[in-house]
């Protein structure tokens, strides 16, 4: 007879999207400046985690079905997190995942992923410890997990907005982890929408890993990380009393700024294409004429992020069908909006 197995934790986890971009680090996974996000709604991982009845160390992982090449990381990430984490180093671990996106679709990945397999990690820490996490610091322990796997992970385990990296200006945020940002939001931000534009879905030349790394010699480095605690200041006030145009401007900065990085480094490289300035050119024209609120972000991709609140929905999907389509690869664009964060699925 088969044997039940001990300890089993299984969770969803959302992607997030940076409206102020963390770029460039220092070891181990901390951030040069803080950033700002917001959990997506459908772009989604779900993974299971459980620890069979088997003494050898093995970490297992299965993507949709199959042996995938993440394992590798995930290997990886277990080695990095098991020097704290005593207890790993006594289990075996099968890992189920799957994504409710997919993969062509040009959403970076790893923030959910880690997202979902740090929560599941603190879930299992506390059946394997028990309740060792309190429950009122389950989150960000999750979330300082998740950093150790890919830093924009952290963001991940929290509905809507977070802050990642030290902020004099919110009380307990922290290099570390990531904390919510509830208060102080103007209730228009709370319908945000974010329209992916899917420009060029081959594999980047660029890792993003390698792009925090150019930022460590970076001759703006310094100003960089000025900039970009004065836009999360900046950011955050115009959330506050819901000056969309201050928010807006705020965010296409960031973005151009971190592709700035990027076309500065040593060596340079350049990852928008020539469909992305077209789809920015558009939007901004878009905007012009319509007088209404939107804007555009960016990750380290060609992909546009096309950012607009539930009211005008119909008038911006009319838009993209009109006259952004042609842009995207096929035709590819997800609509996504602001998440409720991850949710814990069957025990
Ligand atoms: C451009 O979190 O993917 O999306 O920590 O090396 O895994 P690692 O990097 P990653 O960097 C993403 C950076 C970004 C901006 C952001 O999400 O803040």
């Amino acid at each position: 007879m088969k044997q039940k197995n001990k300890y089993r934790s299984e969770w969803e986890c959302p992607s997030n999207i940076a409206l102020i971009k963390y770029w460039g680090k220092k070891t181990p996974q901390l951030p040069l400046n803080p950033s700002v996000s917001f959990s997506l709604q459908n772009a989604k991982t779900k993974t299971s985690i459980e620890i069979p009845q088997s003494n050898n160390r093995k970490v297992e992982f299965i993507f949709e079905g199959k042996s995938s090449a993440f394992g590798e990381r995930i290997r990886n990430y277990f080695d990095v997190l098991a020097k704290d984490e005593k207890w790993l180093n006594d289990f075996s671990f099968h890992i189920e995942s799957s994504n409710t996106f997919p993969h062509s679709a040009g959403i970076a990945s790893s923030a959910s992923a880690f997202g979902a397999l740090a929560l599941c990690l603190t879930d299992l820490k506390n059946q394997v410890e028990e309740n060792e996490v309190s429950t009122s610091n389950f989150f960000s322990k999750a979330s300082e997990l998740a950093r150790l796997g890919s830093g924009s992970a952290c963001r991940s385990v929290y509905p809507q907005f977070a802050i990642w990296g030290e902020f004099a200006e919110i009380s307990g945020t922290s290099n570390h982890h990531a904390v919510p940002v509830s208060e102080n939001i103007h209730a228009d931000y709370f319908t945000l929408h974010d329209a992916i534009l899917l420009v060029d879905s081959t594999k980047k030349k660029v890792s993003s890993s390698a792009g925090h790394q150019l930022m460590n010699d970076h001759p703006f480095r310094e100003a960089r990380i000025k900039q970009a605690n004065n836009h999360t200041h900046e950011i955050l006030q115009a959330m506050k009393t819901g000056d969309h145009e201050q928010f807006f401007k705020i965010t296409e900065k960031e973005a151009l700024s971190l592709h700035s990085m990027m076309m500065t480094s040593e060596p340079p490289y350049l990852l928008l294409h020539p469909n992305s300035l077209a789809i920015i050119r558009k939007i901004q024209d878009f905007r012009r004429q319509t007088n209404l609120p939107v804007g555009f972000t960016i990750d380290a991709g060609p992909n546009i992020h096309f950012l607009y609140f539930e009211k005008d929905k119909n008038e911006v999907h009319r838009f993209i069908k009109n006259e952004l389509m042609k842009f995207t690869e096929n035709g590819n664009w997800l609509d996504d909006q602001i998440g409720n964060g991850p949710k814990k699925l069957k025990e």
